[in-house]
């Protein structure tokens, strides 16, 4: 299994978070990868397929091409993101030639998300993923319940939606997923919602989240695998250090660097690039990670 995995496991025994942060726009690559290294944290370096789709990614080939003129391997890995069975505007989506071209591109370990398909078609997806990944090395991510914001359209009022619980992932089921498709790691929806993508919300502020933590212990213990926590900007930061410390090893971060540099680009490349930096080295500052990176090799080589 690769490095990766092995890196994702120690920060979860040791209450590390790694921060995935997505790359929407290629000149992003450079402040956010300058951003990890400058405060020795570690992180992935992901791209979703909505971002080459509706975003300016371009391809995960070039993501994949971007990440190895600037990356260093002492402080971060390229995860492919969001590969959805059924995406945000309800198309089935071919995913196996996408996870096969990534494999094939680089990537260090990838994410099938089935959530979107009833509980049998998603562990169904995510078993075919494993099966490829697994093959080649690489641990898979998979979802399941709903981290809701992509979908368009508009979401009722967060304090209305968390109430509700709607997509929440249950504990019983988490628990008979992990078992059953034997995945790596599984993002959950606890309160956490994506930062909106249609054109008309991307400019707008993304409502600040919580969660239920006590969800969150449930989970953990029924499923005794890291856990992703999706929609990681804008979320109450109490909350999201007290779910690392109880299992949440990965956080996803989108917004919180794209909304600067889409509302710099147009006083040119560098306002934008500083504008990205800036929010970064803010957003491992917040998940408290600076120096991580070697915390988490020692660890992983003793592991
Ligand atoms: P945010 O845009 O809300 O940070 O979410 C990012 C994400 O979860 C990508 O998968």
């Amino acid at each position: 299994m690769s490095n990766t995995a092995k890196i994702i496991e120690t920060a979860y025994e040791l209450h590390i978070v790694v921060p995935a942060f997505n790359i929407p726009y290629l000149p992003m690559m450079r402040p956010v990868t300058q951003a990890i290294i400058d405060t020795g944290a570690f992180a992935l370096i992901q791209v979703a397929r909505l971002e080459w789709e509706k975003f300016e990614a371009q391809s995960l080939e070039a993501v994949a091409g971007e990440y190895k003129k600037y990356k260093d391997e002492r402080f971060m890995r390229l995860h492919l993101d969001h590969v959805p069975a059924k995406d945000e505007d309800g198309q089935i989506v071919d995913y196996l030639p996408i996870i096969r071209r990534a494999i094939a591109a680089g990537f260090q370990s990838v994410m099938i998300d089935g959530s979107r398909l009833d509980l049998e078609g998603n562990k169904n997806a995510t078993r075919s993923v494993i099966e490829l990944a697994h093959a080649a090395g690489l641990p898979v991510e998979a979802e399941l319940g709903a981290v809701l914001g992509h979908e368009p359209g508009p979401l009722p009022p967060y304090e209305e939606l968390f109430k509700s619980e709607k997509g929440f992932t249950d504990p019983d089921m988490a628990a008979d997923f992990v078992a059953s498709t034997g995945v790596d790691w599984l993002s959950v929806s606890i309160g956490n919602i994506h930062g909106a993508i249609t054109a008309a919300a991307r400019g707008k502020e993304k409502p600040q989240a919580r969660l239920s933590l006590e969800r969150l212990s449930r989970i953990a213990k029924k499923t005794g695998i890291p856990l992703v926590l999706h929609g990681g900007t804008g979320i109450r930061p109490d909350n999201i250090l007290a779910g690392v410390q109880r299992g949440i090893a990965k956080i996803n971060i989108g917004t919180a660097i794209r909304a600067p540099y889409e509302a710099t680009r147009q006083q040119g490349e560098k306002a934008a690039c500083d504008a990205v930096y800036e929010a970064t080295v803010r957003e491992i500052r917040t998940l408290q990670i600076e120096g991580s990176a070697a915390r988490l090799s020692i660890g992983a080589q003793n592991a």
